[in-house]
């Protein structure tokens, strides 16, 4: 995801390393040199040593605080006490792994969050991606079962510019082209529709125009699939067409699922972004932030109806119910229970934004500040007519890393946003010292 500049700390490639070098950063850098594909020797070689609250730590002492949240996992913060706790309990318990067999930490979990979510079932997967293909499973089948056996054909729609993870599904419904050129066209299959982005005319038309392009109708359609904030450009869902959806979606019998992969557990200053636009969905897709640390994650169901379709089995995956990573769920759901945090994200998301708009304001011809919402925020350097500057803005993410703040920049928007996302547990001292560095390290890119 990252696309900094690689600064040469890298030994060289035939430099030769004793086992007395095993635990210095330059070895763990030429080892993944070495030993994994070119396509990774762009992350910024900052060496991960161990992470707490807002804070990462390399193994000489040297600390940065986290506005990338580990992207956007780490929402209430890096190996919060509780969550360790209940991994190591769990690990303590001797219960490692179980599959197709019934655990007591997994109905402990599926019903918190439940109760949490207000949906009705949850189904567990590992990874966001596995999610979503998830999610388009499901809605498939209840597609065909609404259609009758003579039509078989399900339409997934989604939207310009959307991300839905990297397995081959996933990438066929992300809006992002020059990510999935190296995936099999399935055209008919993954309409993309422009986005109801706020403050834009939008109707459903599109979709029936979309449709009528690839010989579909409405019927066909199994899901309309969609990001709250779109996580490539932070462009935000306009409520009023977000209600023009629901309709849609109803009208038609088609699913509306919201992707809060990235958006839920606080980022946007309530428990899942849906929450600001007053749509609900049928299904809720969640990961990241959901255990904040181990990975897991789940497709939330708001009427059983929905699944009734689907098969013996057709949803299960191999660690999808591990243990471990439910442990570190339940007590990181629990964290969230009484909403104190979310509520203190919001005030945090506040200060976020007026600390960035300080800063804009001092060159704001040089500056923009992209789809603040929340705990999450973008920037980016413009040139004097106000196109986007990726270089300058590259060169500030380099100081702020540089400056003891850790970013990250997207490839998306030509690698000129950098995204802020910090653990939205974040104090407000740690937010002003983060603005404080951010600010120190604009000035030493020099970009005016
Ligand atoms: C909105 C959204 N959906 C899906 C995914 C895929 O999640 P994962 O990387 O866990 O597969 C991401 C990951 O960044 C995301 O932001």
């Amino acid at each position: 995801m990252t696309t900094l500049p690689r600064t040469e700390v890298f030994a060289p490639a035939d430099t030769a390393m004793t086992t007395a070098d095993s635990d210095t950063d330059a070895w763990v850098l030429e080892t993944l040199r070495r030993y994994e594909p070119a396509t990774m020797h762009t992350q910024h070689p900052v060496v991960w040593d161990r992470a707490s609250g807002s804070r990462v730590f390399a193994q000489d002492g040297r600390s940065w605080l986290d506005w990338t949240s580990g992207i956007l996992t780490a929402n209430a913060g890096h190996a919060r006490a509780e969550v360790v706790t209940a991994i190591t309990a769990q690990a303590q318990q001797g219960l490692l792994h179980a599959y197709m067999f019934p655990t007591r930490v997994r109905a402990r979990t599926v019903k918190a969050l439940a109760e949490l979510s207000g949906f009705a079932q949850a189904v567990l997967y590992t990874t966001g991606a596995e999610a979503v293909e998830g999610g388009l499973k499901i809605s498939s089948r209840h597609a065909i079962a609404r259609r009758g056996p003579r039509r078989n054909r399900s339409v997934v729609v989604t939207f310009d510019g959307s991300f839905h993870g990297r397995t081959l599904g996933a990438q066929l419904a992300g809006g992002l082209p020059a990510q999935r050129d190296w995936a099999p066209s399935l055209d008919e299959v993954f309409i993309h529709v422009p986005f109801p982005a706020h403050g834009e005319a939008w109707d459903t038309k599109v979709i029936e125009d979309a449709l009528q392009e690839v010989g579909a109708r409405p019927e066909d359609v199994s899901c309309v699939m969609g990001e709250i904030y779109q996580g490539s450009t932070l462009r935000q869902i306009d409520p009023a067409s977000a209600r023009l959806l629901r309709e849609w979606c109803s009208q038609h019998g088609a699913l509306l699922i919201f992707d809060e992969i990235q958006s839920g557990f606080g980022r946007t200053g309530a428990l899942f972004a849906y929450e600001h636009i007053g749509v609900r969905p049928d299904l809720l897709l969640v990961a990241k932030g959901l255990s904040g640390s181990l990975p897991i994650s789940a497709v939330l169901i708001a009427d059983p109806a929905f699944t009734e379709n689907v098969r013996p089995g057709e949803l299960t995956s191999t660690h999808s119910g591990n243990p471990i990573s439910l442990a570190a769920a339940e007590a990181n759901l629990a964290l969230f229970a009484d909403g104190t945090l979310v509520a203190e994200a919001s005030r945090r998301g506040q200060q976020l934004a007026d600390g960035l708009a300080d800063w804009v304001s001092l060159l704001p011809q040089r500056r923009r500040i992209i789809g603040a919402m929340g705990m999450i925020a973008g920037v980016a350097c413009t040139n004097e007519d106000g196109t986007l500057d990726a270089q300058s803005s590259q060169r500030l993410a380099t100081q702020c890393i540089e400056h003891g703040l850790l970013v990250c920049v997207p490839s998306t928007m030509g690698g000129a946003m950098l995204k802020i996302m910090p653990p939205v547990t974040t104090s407000e001292e740690e937010l002003a010292e983060g603005l404080a560095r951010f600010s120190e390290a604009a000035d030493a890119a020099q970009l005016s």
